[in-house]
């Protein structure tokens, strides 16, 4: 398989380059339950995570897998940076890569802005999540959890409900879910929608019941408050009783099942504090997950792995 330079997004990526990530990934787990969890494979590489949006589970995750691989780590944050200042993208980006960086992590609100990034330099990029275009090692970690629980993801019935217009996730997770076979449903309020979700390939419901019936996986979006103009749903009471996730509809799914949530929830919105609780829920565990699959991508685009294999 021709290595890529960048992992800019899970779109073209095919069943078995998602595959040989899961794959490695499940080596990584396997390290992350040792007494030392640090290998060397990123030995004398130096990463920098630069974060123009906030993160809690992606940057820890980020760089705890680059740490426990024995990279050397910068991070940069918006907030503290000089941007405040009035610097620009480009001009913060290009004195950060003047500090001779192998890698880059980036999150940004603009779509694009990684391949912006890519483009523009020699370093190798990986998207941490870029406005509401793709998220894809969230889509990864979903994959590596749905995979480790049911040994396949080939033919599982998997709902996506939830926020799906502002969501990155979900448009990764489609990408992904498709390339392994899954049967896709996205649910959501009409508002909620993007414009073009129609020719994603996917069963389109606006029945939240309908679609958790005989579902084997619900992976619940977070309604992005922050992200909402006015007019998308009437109050929060009523999104949440028309589309929330409780314990009810959790048992019309099918009795081998999962409830996913990317993080950060909104408790008692998009999903109840029962369900978030429940023996169903591997929301902790995907974050655990996390940390592995990010070993695997940094470990397969790693510019010494490039350097032995001769790209
Ligand atoms: N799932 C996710 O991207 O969470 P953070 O925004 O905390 O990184």
């Amino acid at each position: 398989m021709q290595p890529r330079k960048h992992l800019l997004g899970l779109e073209g990526y095919s069943r078995d380059e998602i595959l040989e990530i899961l794959d490695h990934a499940r080596t990584f787990r396997a390290v992350l339950e040792r007494d030392i969890k640090k290998v060397p494979p990123l030995r004398g590489v130096t990463i920098a995570n630069l974060f123009f949006e906030p993160s809690t589970r992606t940057r820890m995750s980020f760089e705890l897998a680059e740490k426990r691989m024995s990279a050397d780590v910068v991070n940069f944050s918006a907030s503290t940076s000089s941007l405040k200042k009035g610097e620009s993208l480009r001009d913060t980006v290009e004195n950060i890569l003047s500090m001779k960086i192998d890698m880059i992590v980036i999150r940004h609100s603009a779509t694009g802005a990684p391949h912006y990034i890519a483009r523009r330099c020699d370093s190798i990029v990986i998207n941490a999540g870029d406005g509401s275009h793709e998220h894809p090692t969230q889509a990864l970690l979903d994959l590596f959890t749905i995979r480790e629980k049911f040994g396949e993801v080939e033919g599982l019935k998997v709902s996506l409900i939830g926020d799906i217009l502002h969501s990155r996730v979900i448009r990764s997770n489609v990408l992904g879910l498709k390339a392994l076979g899954a049967q896709v449903t996205l649910c959501a309020p009409a508002t909620l929608l993007p414009v073009g979700v129609e020719n994603w390939g996917v069963k389109i419901s606006h029945d939240v019941e309908e679609s958790v019936t005989g579902a084997n996986v619900v992976n619940i979006m977070r309604l992005q408050l922050e992200r909402q103009g006015s007019g998308y749903i009437p109050s929060l009471r009523e999104y949440s009783r028309i589309w929330g996730i409780d314990t009810e509809r959790v048992d019309l799914m099918s009795e081998n099942r999962l409830i996913m949530h990317p993080g950060p929830m909104n408790r008692g919105v998009e999903i109840t504090q029962d369900v978030a609780d429940s023996e169903d829920s591997v929301i902790l565990e995907q974050v655990t997950n996390g940390v592995a699959v990010r070993m695997a991508v940094l470990f397969l685009l790693s510019p010494l792995r490039r350097e032995v294999e001769g790209d």
